[in-house]
């Protein structure tokens, strides 16, 4: 049924959608929240009819979304191939049910504060007054995007360390004073090579300048392995845990935040938090057809498993989001990407698309000569904020313009008919047809960032469902870590790498 309805669909104009009357009423949906907040998502320009929403709402509750979904909130095992659950929604609950999320809330928070105020002395008994965090992945991109997001005058300075090449390392060391530097060494495994070959150049200059008691007072650790920390030699009060059950990729709402709380401090992450509580309460509660989450999840799944498109696009038209699209690259394509199911059994039709993604404007004079004249199709989220907050508040409002125009050339093309005159015709002419999806923030404070993340997190969760896939494993990635660990796998170039 979805399967003939698709087709039907691929045949449409979606000029002449967009241009049905009352098309942005029906195909639109404003969630409203405490103090002003707002997010307001715009999907007027996806390739549906009236009756498409009901058709994905009727596979969605075929799925099992709703028992999938309470499964999840429940703490049950929805991590099967880990015999996990997934507790990144406990992690920023109020009042945590694991008590381990409690205990480290408020260990965090308190070392914060107590960081923030000045009374976190370093071996030379000066203050501790900037951070540098080392890990990757889920323990280097969410720390990454708030301080980035979010971070201002108030803010204490942190780099992130996380490639194994030295290079982010070199730069950060030559820019810190041994004495008042925090190394924050965030790995759950605390086995990533990457993470460890940092750690372990990072005391060595720590010893080097303050001699070998240096490193318990100058090195924080965030872990879901605490023997592994304190093995490492990391110092009982500068040791945080996590959850095994708190995916990588999920953690920045666990102590695994630890350097945005560090730069940050307690009162914006906690808003952070309440905006992503908010999000949760709002998947739960809203009916399927009028939740944000569930409709993302649809879409994505409607453009990439229906439509088959093979790429999405993330164009966050505001500078303070330039880490969203990594971010998302690795919460949408480790957790999405994988070719069987959450049984083991073989994926039947077209799997996650890839994600790609630049802020908004530089998108404009890169990926979008392909996105708008490419020979093949793809959708597009763009992520904006209504009241940019800043001072060039025109150039903001000029940015936004612009993001709607890209949006509008998309889906309304410019056919060679409309400029018959001009000998580039057809060099010129756009075809059109590509759906996006317009999410526009009131404004980018920490509620509304925490929102947009749970809101992405749960759109995974989604289309994960429709999909079948266990979104919490990543299997994936482990051959090529033992390839690269075991000398006798390496090809020959491998060779002339060895100085
Ligand atoms: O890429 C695999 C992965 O395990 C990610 O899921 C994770 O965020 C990253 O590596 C870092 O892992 P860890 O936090 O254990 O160092």
């Amino acid at each position: 049924m979805l399967a003939k309805h698709a087709a039907e669909a691929r045949e449409w104009r979606l000029d002449e959608l967009l241009d049905a009357p009352g098309r942005f009423g029906d195909f639109s949906l404003r969630c409203d929240a405490p103090r002003g907040a707002a997010l307001l998502l715009d999907f007027s320009r996806q390739r549906l009819s009236g009756e498409t929403p009901g058709l994905l709402k009727a596979l969605a509750e075929a799925r099992g979304l709703d028992a999938a979904r309470a499964a999840l909130f429940a703490g049950e095992v929805v991590n099967p191939s880990e015999n996990r659950a997934a507790l990144h929604p406990d992690a920023r609950a109020a009042n945590p049910v694991n008590a381990l999320l409690t205990e480290q809330r408020e260990r965090v928070g308190a070392f914060a504060r107590r960081f923030r105020a000045g009374e976190v002395p370093g071996a030379g008994s000066r203050p501790l007054t900037r951070v540098v965090n080392i890990g990757i992945g889920g323990s280097d991109l969410g720390v990454r995007l708030l301080c980035s997001a979010l971070g201002d005058a108030n803010s204490r300075p942190v780099d992130f360390v996380a490639e194994m090449d030295g290079v982010e390392l070199e730069r950060a060391l030559s820019r810190s004073d041994p004495a008042e530097t925090l190394f924050v060494l965030c790995s759950k495994s605390f086995s990533t090579a990457e993470t460890l070959a940092n750690a372990y150049s990072a005391r060595h200059w720590l010893t080097a300048a303050l001699g070998e008691d240096a490193p318990a007072r100058h090195i924080a650790a965030v872990s879901a392995n605490a023997e592994a920390m304190a093995a490492w030699g990391i110092a009982p009060d500068m040791a945080f845990l996590m959850p095994d059950a708190v995916g990588g990729r999920y953690s920045i709402w666990s102590a695994a935040g630890l350097s945005a709380w560090l730069s940050l401090g307690s009162a914006c992450m906690n808003e952070f938090l309440d905006g992503g509580r908010w999000m949760d309460r709002h998947f739960l509660e809203a009916p399927l057809e009028a939740g944000m989450p569930v409709l993302l999840g649809l879409l994505a799944f409607w453009n990439q498993s229906l439509l088959e498109h093979s790429t999405q696009l993330l164009l966050p038209y505001d500078t303070r989001l330039k880490w969203l699209p990594a971010y998302l690259q690795q919460l949408e394509m480790e957790s999405l990407g994988k070719s069987v199911d959450a049984h083991g059994l073989p994926l039947k039709g077209k799997g996650v698309a890839a994600l790609l993604g630049v802020t908004g404007s530089s998108a404009q004079h890169s990926i979008m000569q392909w996105a708008q004249q490419g020979a093949r199709a793809s959708s597009a989220d763009f992520i904006a904020v209504r009241d940019g907050g800043g001072a060039y508040p025109r150039m903001h409002s000029e940015a936004l313009r612009q993001m709607l125009a890209q949006a509008e050339a998309l889906a309304r093309g410019l056919p060679q008919s409309a400029i018959a005159s001009d000998p580039l015709a057809s060099h010129k002419a756009l075809p059109g047809g590509r759906p996006s999806n317009l999410l526009l923030l009131e404004r980018l404070d920490p509620w509304h960032l925490g929102a947009l993340i749970a809101l992405y997190e749960h759109k995974v969760f989604v289309q994960a469902t429709l999909l079948g896939v266990n979104p919490f494993d990543q299997w994936g990635v482990e051959h090529a870590k033992r390839l690269a660990a075991d000398p006798l796998s390496q090809p020959p170039l491998a060779k002339l790498l060895d100085d």
